[in-house]
C-alpha cells in the first residue's frame, strides 16, 4: 500500500514503507496528510513479498531521458540499469551499473511525465529491454520514495526535480580553465616540470592533480617527504604561476599501528564494522584498510576536518575517489579464492572447463555483493543498518563530510570538488567525472551522451577523462577528444599508470600545435561558458541540453551526437577515426557555422535549417552559433584571471533581434548569492540593412573592467559588419 501527498502543482510524492532518509531532497516534508493510494496514476503497480515494480506501457515513439551516469544511448530505451554503485573500469556496452546513481527519468512521448525514485539500495529501470515496450522500474524494497513529476514540458520537469533536490553546484571560475592529471606524476620534481613545461609552450592550465602516489604508502591525508619534499611549496609555487594542485583522496583507512587516522578511527569507533562487531576489513590500495562511516555526522566531521593539512597549504580543490565504496577483495573472500584454487589443483590434470569457469570468480572478487552485505553502519541515533541497504550513499556521504567541512576550512570560498560516486543530492555540493573509461573511439561517443544525461541530473559541471583513461591514446584520439573536452565543463586530461602518456606534448609536433591551439580557443570561450553556467544554475535548466529539449522536430529526438553548450551554441565534435568531417543536422533555425581551430580565425558560414555534411579538418571543430543568438569571447590567457578583461568579442548572426545577458562575478565566492554581481545586457537589432546595438552595464561593485566591445555580426548572405562599442 502506498500512501500519496501533493508536493506542488506538479509533484506529487509517493511513499511506501518508512523510507530511510537519504538527504537526497531538500523541501521539508512531514509526515501528515499522505492519502492512502492504491494505484500511481496510470502506472500499474505489481507488488511481491519484497519488492515493488512501476509498469508502464509504452508507445511506440516513446522516448526515455535521464538517469544520468549510465550507458547506451541518450534515449534509454532498450537496456536494463542497474543502481547499484561500483569501481567498474570497464564500461562496455551491455554493463548495467557504474559509479553513480541518478534514479530520476523523463519519458517523452504520448504522455511526458517524470519520476525519481529515492531509495539508497539498488533500483532497476527495464526500459523496453525485457518487453520491446514495458517500461518496468524494480525497487527491491517495501521502504522508498516515488516523486511523480507531471508536465508535458521536459524542461519543467527537470525545473520540478532541481526545486526538490536542489540546485547545481556551482565550483570556482578556474575550474572552467584545462586541468591536467595522471596516475600518477610520481614526484613533485615531475609535477613541477609538468607545469612548467605548460608555461613554456604556453598552453594554458589552470590545475594540475597530484594522483595516489603522492601518499605515503596510500595512506589518505599523508605525503610522501621522499618523493614530495615540500609538496606545501609546490602548492604555492605553481600558485605564482597560476596553477592549482588538486590532490586524491580515498576513503579506505590503512591498518597500521602508529597512523594518525587509524589510530583516531578505531579509538572513537568511526569505522563501518563487520558482523562481530570489529572495524570491517577490505582491501585497496594501501593493502587492508577500514572504511570510515560516513552516515554517522560525527565521523563526516572528523573527516572533513583532515582536508586541513591540505587547506593550510592553500590547496582549494579535492577529488574524492574509490567512494562506492571500492573493494579490490576483503580477506574472507581471498580465502574463498585460495580455496577454488587449491580444488583446482588437486584435479590439474583434468580441469579444462572448470579453469575457463574460475576466471570469473578472480573478476568478481572485487566490489562483491556478498562483502557489501558484511558490514554495518552505527546512524546518529545509535541504529545500525547495513550497508548493502544504503550503498549508494557512500559516495554521497563521503563528499558532504568533505563539502560541509570546507564552509569551516574555507569559509565563503568555492572549491572544486569531485567525487566518483554519487547519488542524488550530491549534485548541490560537488561534481562527479566520468570515472575510468579507455582510449577508445567509442567512448567519445559515451562521454557526449553522458555528458547530456548528467546535466539532466544536476551534474552540470563535469565531464571525462580527455583522451582516455585505460589503454593507449593516438595523437588523433586525444586531438579530437581534446576538441570535445573544450566543450564539457569540467576539461581534463587523465591517464592510468602504464598507458601512453597523454599531454599534448607527447605525440609530435603537429599534433601539438593543434592541441595548444584548442587550449586557447576554450579560454577564448571562458566569458560566455561562465556567463552560462551562471545563468543556466540561475535559471535551473542544464547547461548542457540535447537538441530536443530546445527544438520540436521529430528528427532531433535522433540527434545524440550534437549538444547545446548554453543557450548559444550547438556544438557537433567528430568522434570517429580518420574522419574529415561529419553529418549535422541543423534543425529549425539558420546557423552560423565555425569550424573552429583558433580564437583569432573566424571563418563563418551561414546554413539554412537541414542536414549536411561539414568538412572538419583534424584541427576543426564544428561549432554551430543559432541565430538571432550570440557568443562572447576574449583574448585567450595562461589562466583563468590571469589579467583583466578589458575587450570582449561579440559574434553572431542577427536577422532580426538577439539578446545577451552576460554575467561576471568574482568567481570565487558565493558573494554572488547577495547580489554582488555583474551584467552586461546587449541588445543587437537588425534594421534598414544595419545593426543597431544597445549595451548596458550593471555593475554595483565594480567587478567589470571591459571597456570595450568588439561587435562581429553577420548576416544571411554571410557577410560580417564589425562595429565596437566603449562601455
Ligand atoms: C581510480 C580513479 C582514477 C585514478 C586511479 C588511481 O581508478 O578512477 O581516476 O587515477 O584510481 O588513483
Amino acid at each position: 500500500m502506498l500512501k500519496k501527498k501533493k508536493l506542488t502543482e506538479k509533484t506529487t510524492l509517493f511513499r511506501s514503507g518508512t523510507p530511510f532518509k537519504t538527504g537526497a531532497v531538500i523541501k521539508d516534508i512531514d509526515s501528515n496528510d499522505f492519502e492512502l493510494v492504491s494505484n500511481v496514476l496510470f502506472l500499474r503497480l505489481e507488488e511481491k513479498s519484497n519488492e515493488i515494480s512501476f509498469i508502464y506501457e509504452m508507445a511506440k515513439d516513446d522516448v526515455v531521458y535521464g538517469l544520468g551516469e549510465t550507458l547506451g544511448a541518450l534515449n534509454k530505451r532498450g537496456k536494463i540499469y542497474r543502481f547499484y554503485n561500483t569501481d567498474d573500469p570497464e564500461h562496455t556496452p551491455e554493463k548495467q551499473s557504474l559509479y553513480g546513481t541518478h534514479p530520476f527519468m523523463i519519458l517523452d512521448g504520448e504522455k511526458t511525465f517524470g519520476l525519481f525514485i529515492d531509495y539508497p539500495s539498488e533500483i532497476i529501470f527495464d526500459i523496453s529491454f525485457t518487453h520491446k515496450d514495458i517500461l518496468k522500474i524494480t525497487i527491491p524494497s517495501k521502504d522508498f520514495d516515488m516523486y511523480f513529476f507531471d508536465s508535458d514540458e521536459k524542461l519543467s520537469i527537470i525545473k520540478e526535480y532541481f526545486n526538490l533536490t536542489g540546485k547545481p553546484y556551482i565550483p570556482p571560475k578556474w575550474a572552467f580553465g584545462f586541468q591536467q592529471s595522471k596516475w600518477s606524476y610520481f614526484s613533485e620534481r615531475e609535477v613541477r616540470e609538468v607545469a612548467n613545461k605548460y608555461r613554456e609552450l604556453g598552453i594554458p592550465l589552470d590545475v594540475i592533480y597530484t594522483d595516489i602516489d603522492y601518499m605515503d604508502s596510500y595512506k589518505v591525508f599523508t605525503i610522501n617527504k621522499e618523493t614530495f619534499p615540500n609538496y606545501e611549496g609546490m602548492v604555492k609555487d605553481l600558485k605564482e604561476k597560476g596553477i592549482k594542485v588538486i590532490p586524491i583522496l580515498d576513503p579506505g583507512v590503512k591498518i597500521e599501528e602508529g597512523y594518525e587516522v587509524f589510530e583516531e578511527g578505531k579509538k572513537n569507533g568511526y569505522f563501518c564494522t563487520d558482523e562481530d562487531a570489529n572495524p570491517f576489513v577490505a582491501a585497496v590500495w594501501p593493502g587492508l584498510t577500514h572504511f570510515p562511516d560516513f552516515l554517522n555526522s560525527k565521523v563526516r566531521k572528523w573527516w572533513g576536518q583532515k582536508y586541513k593539512v591540505f587547506t593550510d597549504m592553500g590547496v582549494k580543490g579535492f577529488w574524492n575517489d574509490m567512494n562506492e565504496p571500492s573493494i579490490f577483495y576483503t580477506p574472507k573472500s581471498l580465502d574463498k579464492l585460495f580455496d577454488l584454487l587449491k580444488d583446482l589443483e588437486k584435479n590439474k590434470d583434468e580441469a579444462g572447463i572448470e579453469v575457463f569457469l574460475a576466471k570469473e570468480n578472480f573478476v568478481n572478487i572485487s566490489n562483491n555483493r556478498e562483502d557489501y552485505r558484511s558490514f554495518y553502519h552505527k546512524l546518529d541515533d545509535g541504529t545500525l543498518i547495513n550497508h548493502d541497504l544504503v550503498h549508494n550513499l557512500y559516495g554521497f556521504k563521503n563528499t558532504q563530510a568533505t563539502a560541509e567541512e570546507m564552509k569551516e576550512l574555507l569559509p565563503n570560498q568555492r572549491v572544486l570538488l569531485l567525487s566518483r560516486s554519487s547519488y542524488p543530492g550530491l549534485h548541490r555540493m560537488a561534481s562527479i567525472w566520468m570515472g575510468d573509461n579507455k582510449s577508445w573511439w567509442e567512448h567519445m561517443l559515451v562521454n557526449i551522451r553522458m555528458l547530456q544525461s548528467l546535466n539532466m541530473v544536476g551534474f552540470f559541471y563535469t565531464g571525462a577523462d580527455i583522451g582516455g583513461f585505460g589503454a593507449d591514446a593516438s595523437a588523433e584520439l586525444v586531438v579530437r577528444w581534446m576538441q570535445l573536452g573544450a566543450f564539457t565543463p569540467f576539461f581534463r586530461n587523465h591517464t592510468a599508470l602504464n598507458t601512453r602518456p597523454q599531454e599534448p606534448w607527447q605525440f609530435d609536433e603537429e599534433s601539438l600545435k593543434i592541441m595548444k591551439d584548442i587550449v586557447r580557443l576554450r579560454y577564448a570561450f571562458l566569458p560566455y561558458t561562465y556567463s552560462e553556467y551562471m545563468n543556466s544554475v540561475k535559471e535551473s535548466t542544464p547547461f548542457v541540453k540535447p537538441l530536443s529539449f530546445v527544438f520540436d522536430d521529430e528528427r532531433v529526438k535522433d540527434i545524440e551526437d550534437q549538444y547545446m553548450y548554453g543557450e548559444s551554441l550547438m556544438v557537433a565534435p567528430v568522434y570517429e577515426q580518420n574522419k574529415k568531417g561529419r553529418f549535422v543536422h541543423l534543425p529549425d533555425v539558420k546557423w552560423l557555422n565555425w569550424n573552429a581551430s583558433k580564437f583569432e580565425e573566424r571563418n563563418m558560414n551561414v546554413y539554412e535549417p537541414g542536414d549536411y555534411y561539414i568538412k572538419a579538418d583534424l584541427e576543426q571543430i564544428p561549432l554551430f552559433i543559432k541565430e538571432n543568438n550570440l557568443i562572447v569571447l576574449s583574448e585567450p590567457m595562461n589562466y583563468v584571471d590571469e589579467k583583466e578583461i578589458t575587450e570582449l568579442w561579440v559574434v553572431g548572426l542577427v536577422t532580426d533581434q538577439a539578446i545577451y545577458n552576460y554575467y561576471d562575478d568574482d568567481g570565487e565566492t558565493y558573494n554572488f548569492a547577495k547580489g554582488e554581481f555583474a551584467q552586461i545586457k546587449i541588445n543587437v537589432v537588425k534594421e534598414n540593412g544595419d545593426f543597431k546595438i544597445d549595451v548596458k552595464k550593471e555593475d554595483p561593485k565594480n567587478l567589470l573592467k571591459i571597456k570595450k566591445i568588439n561587435f562581429e555580426l553577420y548576416d544571411s548572405d554571410g557577410s560580417a559588419v564589425r562595429k565596437d562599442k566603449i562601455i
